[in-house]
């Protein structure tokens, strides 16, 4: 035992673990887990051991979750949710304050759990994650109560599958369960098999506050076990988890009408400006990939740094790096526990040794015994290294220096992912101007890992779509007003006639696509006969890939704001008016009369289709922002040529969205006719881009296309091609039934919900508590 002059001259902190009876006492009797269906245990079935990655020690069996287990939880959630649904949302809000209260008192025994389970540090367990679970029970037990004001005529989707991560395996069970339960669904809930103990815990929880039976089912395995789950009989999917995975589930849930949400990988960019307080960043770097392993799919794993600040950021990080204790995950002065798999540690040091053979030095970062690595970095990471693209998901961030603002936004967007940004600048003006320009769906300013349960939480472009938190994330679980479907004219025979088989001055006069706001002869000059008798362009491919060029060079139209553009949707209308009474003769007064009607509404939600300003916790302003997608495709219904048209372009355009539309296959003329209204009605060239062809050729174009960021099908039959197609860049692809497009269910709010992704954007104002880092607790 050292004396205390001895401690007082190293400075060294003593061994400060935390009691661990409890859950010794717990795991004793349970040494082994069967599932949780319909409100009890199942008996084990064929088990794996469930690990402590700190020691090795087993903890406990967990069952291995076969396809009729999961039918069996499938079916128990599906006769309990019709009543679970038609409780009044006071009732239910009980349960889920209930759920919280419980949590709450047992903070401590689930901290402890987490860490023997996980391998996190208790100080991430205890003082982040499950403070945020009972969060977001008690933030959910909230919408459960109002949900009948704020979501008018909305309602419950029905029973959700819901796979979840090992990272962090409580609070990704909050973030799935509390608003499914409070939308009014019953779930079957999978954990990683790595980190099964917490939610079995919680079924215990759930046993206790008496859920009724079937609402919550927890059905344990691995991928096999997850993949059963997205074949069964549920109505939506909700995924955390690698890229890799989530594409597997878009293939496999293509065409079944099941909703799905992801949230997958991110390879985060950490921007660290010329003027940052480096203190400051150098702490959001220990926060958001250090003190958690990096096991954080937002780590802010590419630090970004300007060069001129960047000798003095990488003394101090260094600095930093060398106090950061590595060890027990029960210890309370423990920085950095143990990876959560052998297998996981390996992958991290694969790709870091491969780092360093493309050429980065590697600064801390050794491998130590069982499942610790030491926190590093790696530097001289160019985007051409592995480790720049490539989720290392442990302890290392890469180190790129960069010279102006552009450069750092253009690297900082150099990937494939979404998820966060970090932004590290004491100048308003400049942070604010970044977290507008990187693709990302959360930023955080001068801070990291800032997390709440109102504030949504989601990514953009591969880290998946769909959110999680606050009145944004309910809206993942719930449907809108029901539409009666229209049945839709089938599209007729489509044969191309080549140029010589047409007269030239036939094909001169209509043969013309719509690109770059010019008419453009389709590539090979081919055109086909529509049913009003007219030729029109038999678009192929390479259109499609020019159509998306003109749009991508449309990007002001996003940035001239909703007024400007709404001034643009009213003169079109005033246009489309002019010309009424020539356009009723072709293609019908009530079409031509809706169409100037919907131009006007979609003109007034232009400038009204207001962000939110979410209430978390004092000391954070934290603006939840709609941004256009960029590229969006339209898909348009073979009926109603010119309204169904006009109610898909207007929303997606008044948005800020450029479009590429496939108009309706046998009529494309009125896209044509609309066209040219659009010329005289100050539209800048390209956000309108139009290719009349084959609709569902043409749409697995526009489906596997890289540059197009979100797809609307209209139409059922063909909705499972595009969905497959779509699996590449993981876009998010509405499909959905033809309509009455005259009737209320041709416009609406739910037209602009898919026309935009959210951006969360995180800044803290006021000093920080002191000692916290920049975690929101
Ligand atoms: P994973 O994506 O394989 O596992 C996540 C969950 O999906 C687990 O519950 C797993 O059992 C389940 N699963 C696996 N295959 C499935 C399938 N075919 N169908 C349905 N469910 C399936 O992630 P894994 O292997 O644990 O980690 C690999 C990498 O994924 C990590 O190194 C990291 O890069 C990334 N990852 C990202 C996470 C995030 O939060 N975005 C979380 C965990 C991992």
């Amino acid at each position: 035992m050292p004396t205390v002059s001895e401690i007082m001259q190293t400075m060294e902190y003593g061994p400060s673990v935390e009691d661990s009876g409890a859950v010794r006492d717990w795991l004793k009797a349970h040494p082994s887990f069967g599932h949780f269906i319909n409100g009890a245990f199942t008996p084990p079935g064929r088990t794996f051991p469930s690990v402590n990655p700190a020691t090795g020690e087993d903890l406990a069996r967990i069952t291995q979750g076969t396809a009729e287990d999961v039918e069996a939880a499938v079916k128990a959630a599906r006769k309990a949710q019709p009543k679970w649904a038609a409780l009044p949302g006071h009732a239910r809000a009980k349960f889920l304050y209930a759920i919280a209260r419980t949590i709450q008192k047992r903070e401590r025994f689930l901290s402890v759990l987490e860490s023997m389970d996980n391998g996190k540090p208790i100080r991430e367990s205890r003082d982040a994650d499950i403070p945020l679970v009972v969060r977001h029970f008690y933030h959910h037990a909230g919408w459960a109560e109002m949900l009948a004001d704020e979501f008018p005529g909305h309602s419950a989707i029905g029973v959700a599958g819901q796979i979840i991560p090992w990272n962090f395996p409580l609070l990704m069970l909050a973030w799935k369960i509390a608003p499914a339960l409070a939308a009014g669904n019953t779930v079957v809930l999978k954990p990683a098999e790595y980190t099964s103990l917490t939610a079995l815990a919680f079924a215990e929880i759930c046993q206790e506050v008496g859920l009724p039976k079937g609402v919550v089912n927890i059905v344990t395995g691995d991928g096999e076990t997850g993949a059963a789950i997205v074949a069964s009989d549920v109505d939506k999917i909700a995924f955390t988890g690698s890229t890799e995975v989530g594409r597997a589930i878009r293939a496999a849930t293509a065409g079944t009408g099941k909703r799905l949400t992801l949230e997958l990988g991110g390879k985060s960019p950490f921007i660290v400006m010329e003027d940052a307080d480096l203190d400051a960043a150098v702490e959001g770097v220990v926060d958001s990939i250090w003190f958690n392993q990096g096991q954080v799919c937002c780590a802010g794993s590419r630090l970004l740094v300007a060069e001129s600040v960047a000798p003095r950021f990488e003394a101090l990080l260094q600095r930093r790096l060398a106090m950061l204790r590595v060890g027990a995950p029960l210890d309370k002065s423990t920085d950095v526990g143990a990876i959560v798999h052998p297998v996981q540690k390996q992958r991290i040091l694969d790709i870091t040794a491969k780092a360093v053979a493309a050429g980065a030095d590697l600064i801390g970062g050794a491998p130590a015994e069982a499942c610790f690595i030491a926190p590093g970095y790696l530097r001289q990471v160019s985007p051409a290294n592995p480790a720049w693209s490539e989720e290392i998901f442990g302890p290392i961030a890469t180190l790129t220096t960069f010279r102006t603002a552009d450069e750092a936004i253009s690297l900082a967007n150099n990937s494939s992912y979404g998820l966060a940004a970090l932004i590290w600048s004491e100048s308003a003006t400049v942070a604010t101007d970044l977290a507008a320009s990187v693709k990302s769906g959360v930023v955080w300013i001068n801070g990291a890992n800032m997390f709440d349960a109102a504030a949504p939480f989601g990514g953009m472009r591969e880290s998946g779509y769909g959110r999680e938190g606050g009145r944004v994330g309910m809206l993942d679980y719930l449907t809108g007003p029901k539409v009666r479907p229209a049945s839709e004219k089938p599209a007729g025979p489509l044969t191309a006639a080549l140029d010589g088989a047409a007269s030239g001055a036939e094909i001169d006069r209509t043969g013309k696509l719509y690109i770059g706001g010019a008419q453009k002869r389709p590539d090979g000059g081919a055109s086909y006969r529509a049913a009003s008798g007219d030729l029109v362009p038999f678009g192929n491919r390479k259109d499609i890939r020019n159509a998306v060029e003109a749009a991508k060079k449309a990007g002001k139209w996003a940035a001239m704001g909703g007024h400007g553009r709404a001034q643009v949707l009213y003169f079109i209308a005033e246009n489309l008016s002019l010309r009424r009474d020539e356009l009723a003769k072709k293609h019908g007064g009530k079409a031509v009369d809706a169409a100037i009607q919907r131009l006007f509404y979609y003109a007034a939600w232009a400038d009204k289709f207001d962000g939110l300003n979410v209430q978390t916790k004092p000391g954070y302003l934290v603006n939840v922002i709609p941004e256009a997608f960029g590229t969006v495709g339209i898909v348009c219904p073979n009926d109603a040529p010119l309204l169904g048209f006009i109610s898909l372009v207007a929303p997606a355009i008044a948005m800020g969205n450029s479009v590429v539309v496939i108009p309706a296959q046998d009529d494309p003329v009125a896209a044509f006719d609309l066209a040219q209204v659009f010329d005289t009605s100050d539209l800048p060239g390209g956000v309108v881009n139009i290719v009349s062809g084959p609709k569902d050729e043409l749409a697995a174009v526009l489906a596997a296309h890289e540059d197009v960021a979100a797809l609307w099908y209209c139409g059922i039959d063909g909705a499972a091609a595009v969905e497959k197609a779509s699996t590449g860049n993981l876009k998010p692809v509405w499909s959905f039934a033809n309509r009455d497009w005259t009737g209320a269910a041709g416009q609406g709010r739910a037209f602009l919900d898919h026309a935009v992704q959210w951006k969360t954007v995180w800044l803290p104002y006021g000093a920080l508590p002191a000692g916290t880092g920049s975690i929101v607790y």
